[in-house]
Formats: C-alpha cells, sequence, structure tokens
C-alpha cells in the first residue's frame, strides 16, 4: 500500500455529500426517503440567469485567475452595501465554490484555527488537511448556538500562536439560527488580533430580510465568504467569491496565486451569467423563498417541539439542531446520535446527521435536519400574488415535509 500522510489518512468523503448518496442508494432499493440530510437549496435559479447562461455558453477562454472583472465589480458593490463598507473589484476573488476558497485561505495562513462548536461539517476537516490546530469555542441552546465574547476571550488565553483564524457563519448550519452579538465580537477579535472569515453563504435567506455582519464592526480584520449556492439554488454551479479588506491584501495576494496553481479559474460561461445575479433585482424571488422556508421551519419547529424534542426555532436558512434526549432512552442499538441517525433511517428512511458530523460530542443526541425536500418551483408558483402561507400550502406544495416529519413524530411515539 502506498504510504498516506497521516493527517490526510481519517478524512472520509463530506458527511452530508455521504448521506446523500446513501439517501439514492436506499431510494434504488425502492425504499422512500425523506431527505432531510444534505442541505442543497431547492429554489430554481431565476430565469434571467440561467437565459444569461444559455447566452453565455460560446464563453471559452480562460478568465483572470482572480474572475471576471465585470462580476468583480457587481460583488464588491453587492458587499458595500449588505455589509455596509467599501469594497472595490481588487478585494474580490471568484472560486469554484465558496468552500474551495474558505480552504485556499486556511491554506494560506499561518494560523491556529478557532470554530464554534458546532460548525460546518467542512471547516474542520479542511483545517486537518492543512495539520492546523482547531480550538472548539463551547456553544449551547441557550446561546443560540453562537459563541458569545466570553468565551471567545476564554479560548484566546491559551492560544500561543501569533495567528488565529475564527470561522463564523450566520444564519447557521447547523442551528439554523442568526448571529446577534456581533459588535461585542468585534471588539475581541480585534483585542486579540483574530483574522475573522464571516462565512454569509447563507446571508439572503435570513428571515427577517435584514443580514448583519461582523464586518461592519471590524471592517480590516474580515474576511467573507458568499455565493449563488443558497440563495440563488446554484450549487452545482460552482461559484463562490471571497472578499478581502485592503489591509489582508498579502493573503488576498496568495490565495490567488495558490488559485493560478490549482484550479485557474472558474467556468466561462457561469461567470458570465452570474454578473445577473448581482445586478438584477432579486427581491421578489427572495421574499417569497424566506417566506416558504420560514413557514416550513415553524411548522417543524412547533411539531416536534410538542412531541418534547428540544429545537430552536430558526431564524435563516434551511437548518435546525434538534435534541432527542428527552425523548428517546439510550439502548445497545441507540448509544449515540450517529446510531439513533441510522436507526431511524432504517426504520422509516428519514435522512438527517449527527450533531458529531458538526462537532457536539459523539454521545450526544442532537441532529442535524435540513428542510429541503420539497420542490422550489411549486413553492413559489403557489405562494405568487398571496399575503400569508396557510396549512393548505405545507400540504400541496411540500407533501415530503409533512409526510416525513409525521413519520418521525409517530416514530418517537411508538419508541418513546
Ligand atoms: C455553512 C456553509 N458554508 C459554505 C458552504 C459551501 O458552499 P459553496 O461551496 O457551494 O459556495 C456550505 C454548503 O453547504 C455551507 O453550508
Amino acid at each position: 500500500m502506498p504510504k498516506i500522510k497521516k493527517n490526510i489518512v481519517d478524512i472520509k468523503t463530506s458527511a452530508t455529500l455521504a448521506i446523500n448518496e446513501l439517501s439514492h442508494k436506499l431510494e434504488k432499493k425502492g425504499k422512500e426517503i425523506f431527505r432531510f440530510g444534505l442541505g442543497q437549496s431547492p429554489f430554481p435559479v431565476p430565469q434571467i440567469i440561467v437565459e444569461e447562461l444559455i447566452k453565455n455558453a460560446q464563453q471559452k477562454n480562460y478568465i483572470n485567475v482572480s474572475g471576471l472583472f465585470e462580476l468583480r465589480e457587481q460583488v464588491a458593490k453587492y458587499h458595500s452595501i449588505k455589509n455596509r463598507n467599501n469594497y472595490s473589484p481588487e478585494n474580490v476573488i471568484i472560486g469554484p465554490g465558496s468552500k474551495e476558497l474558505i480552504f485556499q485561505t486556511q491554506l494560506v495562513l499561518d494560523c491556529d484555527v478557532l470554530l464554534p462548536c458546532p460548525s460546518w461539517v467542512s471547516y474542520e476537516p479542511q483545517a486537518q488537511i492543512l495539520n492546523k490546530k482547531i480550538h472548539w469555542i463551547e456553544t449551547d441552546a441557550t446561546s443560540n448556538w453562537h459563541i458569545t465574547p466570553e468565551a471567545l476571550d476564554k479560548v484566546c488565553n491559551n492560544i500561543f500562536k501569533a495567528e488565529k483564524l475564527l470561522i463564523l457563519n450566520s444564519p447557521n448550519n447547523p442551528s439554523g439560527t442568526s448571529h446577534y452579538n456581533l459588535e461585542a465580537l468585534a471588539l475581541i477579535a480585534k483585542k486579540n488580533n483574530i483574522i475573522v472569515l464571516s462565512d454569509e453563504i447563507y446571508a439572503e435567506l435570513d428571515f427577517s430580510g435584514q443580514y448583519k455582519s461582523i464586518s461592519h464592526y471590524y471592517p480590516e480584520g474580515t474576511i467573507i465568504s458568499s455565493g449563488l449556492s443558497k440563495w440563488c439554488g446554484a450549487g452545482g454551479w460552482r461559484i463562490g467569491s471571497i472578499i478581502f479588506p485592503k489591509e489582508l491584501k498579502n493573503i488576498k495576494d496568495l490565495v490567488r496565486s495558490v488559485a493560478s496553481e490549482t484550479y485557474t479559474a472558474v467556468s466561462a460561461p457561469i461567470q458570465y451569467a452570474a454578473i445577473k445575479a448581482y445586478s438584477e433585482d432579486h427581491t421578489q424571488f427572495l421574499i417569497k423563498s424566506r417566506k416558504i422556508l420560514e413557514t416550513i421551519a415553524n411548522y417543524i419547529h412547533q411539531t416536534l417541539t410538542e412531541i418534547g424534542i428540544k429545537c430552536q426555532k430558526p431564524q435563516g436558512g434551511f437548518y435546525m439542531l434538534c435534541d432527542f434526549s428527552n425523548v428517546i432512552k439510550k439502548s445497545n442499538k441507540i448509544s449515540d446520535g450517529q446510531s439513533l441517525c441510522s436507526k431511524i433511517l432504517e426504520d422509516i428512511g428519514f435522512a438527517m446527521l449527527p450533531g458529531s458530523d458538526f462537532g457536539i460530542q459523539k454521545e450526544s443526541l442532537i441532529t442535524r435536519i435540513a428542510f429541503v425536500d420539497f420542490d422550489g418551483s411549486k413553492a413559489i408558483n403557489y405562494i405568487n400574488n398571496k399575503e400569508f402561507l396557510s396549512e393548505d400550502f405545507l400540504e400541496y406544495s411540500c407533501p415530503k415535509i409533512i409526510k416525513g416529519i409525521t413519520k418521525l413524530k409517530k416514530w418517537i411515539e411508538t419508541n418513546n
């Protein structure tokens, strides 16, 4: 057997992608699967952007490594307004998904990585691949699964590495909650000389429609990653962006150099189409998307809370954490979050992920569900011209959400 690097040998296929592949396999065998595992946007890419992609299919040349200038111009303009700062195209790099850009940034920095626990599945393996020291910062349901300034300060007291990279994500995957204490966190980050990577991939799906970013309070030390995968339904297009403040130009220049030696540039037609994503007004599409997601989130939150599962009401995106410890007694068959998820998948075809995939203790019975198993186009068509969404919206547009949650509820009641 060829020798493999020690820090890489245990890296598995990303948990969310693995649950998707397993769900496909079970479906092929004829089992009905309720897809609450992978967080893929159910909404269509807006037609105007699709048409732009078709129009640009002939764009065949390599593009500037940083990305098409006109696209970077639009991205800078968009974030200058949304993040209430001043960015220019020189601050922006376009990459094949924000995941890759987060990885490249970690790669360039000689730093320890600070991660809230729980955090999105890929931050930790990325840091592991790069042989970085990871410092977890505990959170819990009482702080809505977000780190407090006190906890951040405390963790810094035990870090001796000069460079520290903190990755924040709001609205959050896996908890669905939004940060509320950004100004106070920014002060602690400044005090401890921390570079913040603010992962804003769900920003447009904050149900309030008023996303807040730490970059506003700490512009000189915040790198922002975002893209079209979530609000624009274009995960498979593989395009994302990252913005470095001018104070961190040296990191940006090196990310660009590494990009030039690895992926070269994002596919040209996709970049041309993405200009429309940033330059056109998508307000109505977004208002509808948020309304649909919030209605589903409230339905699930209410149903699961009624049967004793502890969960926080999501404030954005399409995820929530569910704590089964009040309703499931541990046994030989269900001893931790992973075995709970496997048993439920096997019994009723309900796919979700254990909290341990996000850094939560293995023994806990906390899981993450993604409420995306519905037809986004059908849901958007239904709510055109409707003021509010009634019960029949869910029955008509999201039958698998209702069926899946009802099955889960019955399973809990019979296994309790
Ligand atoms: C929190 C978070 N960040 C980043 C990403 C990566 O998005 P992409 O690489 O498609 O831009 C995801 C995707 O699931 C995510 O949930």
